[in-house]
């Protein structure tokens, strides 16, 4: 929680030149105009978050349940990364980017469901040295934070100030469940109170119900609500405009010895420009790199006759993020042989996508793009049995040139839900409101003697991100254009 960053100065402590005398001290803290503040009216999401708290709330009646925002993780030293809250408490809370790191949601069981309340490290005033001399949380250092009051109303919550906190910890028993992983400082103090309360009983059944309580905030957001809907259609258009930029940037980035980078540098500079945020690091995978399914370091150069496989997704300010693949011919056109990969991909793509509605299983969606995959590399020569053969449980030859799943689901974790029962995710039986990721891809190895010479070092993937409707489903990046010859005119443009 945000109490050990305060209290644990860092390196930088042994160069500070802040001075330190009552005389400064005493100048410094004066003469500051009073604040006066406006209390901002609910945010949109506020009544969203309350009924996911509502739901949480009727699976674990009586339990006392601690969701927190967790610490700033360090990078190096004294710098962290930039700050991100867990995606539960963001869920809960509907605090995202301006979220105050140790925030921690409480939600106390009352007679009839929960009462929550969110602490957090308030707004500080003059009256200690915090604002000027602490460089890790010091208004002058890293901003100010909200008030109580202000969060009260932005979130729709009852607040109170962190160091309320510690009342919690003290009657914390073996009835409060923690999600373990969002701030281990935090969970350890509250194992050590349960092991104290329980006289030493067995601590893996409190393990076990903080461990299905994370299974249930993941599987809570299976479904997602029509704000959620709202921000994965915002998240698509700003991830369109990023890709857009890259396309217009094309002669820079070919012309550059470390174009890739250029290409993220282009993604990114939209997602800054535009307030946001990137929701993975975007992979920029040219020629055979686009054969490394994560490739990040994006320090190779981009050389017309190859493809360049983007995948990227803003992330707005509710951390909802898109996730989106488009593999583009860097000449503007394809080769033939890429071609052929590339429609074969768009193939499985579009046969995955037709089968989208409700009542169907999630893994039978990988399946009906993996009945493509194994038909056209059959159909290239390229596996050592025929395509039916090949999907067979034990044989699975045509995986050689796709390792990875087909989907995944996405929301406000690119990943999402990971948390959830294999029987509700990929043995799971689709609802209208999921939001998955659609993303076949073919990737020949450049020293794959499995393929003719003309295939190695191609790496295609076509990744859209697909809402289930009532009687189907809709592709929300359908608009980023994804047919071979939708792409050329794209470039073209
Ligand atoms: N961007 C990572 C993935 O597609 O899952
Ligand atoms: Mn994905
Ligand atoms: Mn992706």
């Amino acid at each position: 929680m945000a109490e050990s960053a305060a209290d644990a100065p860092r390196a930088t402590s042994n160069r500070s030149t802040t001075p330190r005398s009552d005389t400064f001290a005493h100048y410094i803290s004066s003469q500051w105009a009073d604040r006066v503040e406006e209390l901002p009216a609910a945010r949109a999401q506020a009544t969203y978050a309350a009924d996911r708290r509502a739901r949480i709330s009727a699976l674990h009646p009586g339990a006392r349940l601690i969701i927190p925002a967790g610490a700033a993780k360090q990078r190096s030293n004294d710098t962290d990364y930039p700050y991100r809250a867990h995606s539960a408490f963001a869920h809960l809370t509907g605090w995202g980017s301006d979220a105050v790191a140790g925030a921690v949601l409480v939600m106390e069981p009352t007679a009839d469901g929960h009462d929550a309340t969110l602490y957090f490290r308030e707004a500080a005033g003059r009256d200690t040295d915090e604002f000027y001399a602490n460089p890790e949380i010091g208004e002058f250092w890293t901003g100010p934070r909200p008030s109580l009051a202000h969060v009260a109303a932005d979130l729709g919550l009852a607040t109170r100030g962190i160091a309320d906190l510690g009342a919690v910890l003290d009657t914390v028993d073996a009835t409060t469940l923690v999600v373990r992983e969002a701030d281990r400082d935090l969970t350890d103090q509250i194992d050590g109170r349960r092991l104290l309360a329980s006289s030493g009983a067995d601590e893996s059944i409190e393990i076990d119900a903080d461990e299905a309580l994370a299974r249930d905030l993941s599987e809570l957001r299976l479904t997602k609500d029509d704000f959620e809907i709202a921000e994965m259609r915002a998240a698509v258009a700003a991830t369109k405009q990023g890709f857009d930029d890259v396309i217009a940037d094309l002669p820079q980035i070919i012309a550059h010895p470390r174009g890739e980078r250029l290409v993220e540098g282009t993604f990114n500079r939209r997602a800054r420009a535009d307030g946001n945020t990137v929701g993975y690091d975007t992979i920029a995978a040219s020629g055979p790199h686009a054969c490394i399914l994560h490739w990040t370091r994006n320090d190779g150069p981009v050389v017309p006759g190859d493809l360049i496989l983007l995948d990227a997704g803003i992330e707005l300010d509710s951390y909802y993020t898109a996730d989106i693949t488009r593999t583009l011919p860097i000449s503007g056109r394809f080769t033939g042989v890429q071609r052929q990969v590339y429609e074969a991909v768009l193939d499985a793509a579009d046969a995955a996508f037709a089968i989208v509605r409700p009542g169907i299983r999630f893994r039978d969606i990988h399946a009906e793009a993996m009945r493509v995959i194994a038909e056209r590399t059959a159909e290239w020569g390229l596996l050592p049995v025929t395509a039916e053969e090949s999907l067979e449980p034990d044989h699975q030859y045509h995986r050689r040139y796709m390792v990875h799943g087909t989907s995944h689901h996405l929301g406000i974790d690119v990943h999402d839900c990971a948390q959830a029962r294999r029987e509700l995710y990929i043995d799971g039986v689709l609802e209208e409101g999921m939001v998955f990721t659609i993303e076949p891809g073919l990737y020949f190895q450049p020293d794959d003697l499995s393929v003719p010479a003309a295939y190695r070092g191609i790496g295609v993937r076509i990744e859209d991100n697909i809402l289930v409707t009532a009687d189907g489903a809709e592709n929300l990046s359908v608009g980023i254009p994804r047919t071979a010859d939708d792409v050329e005119a794209w470039l073209a443009r």
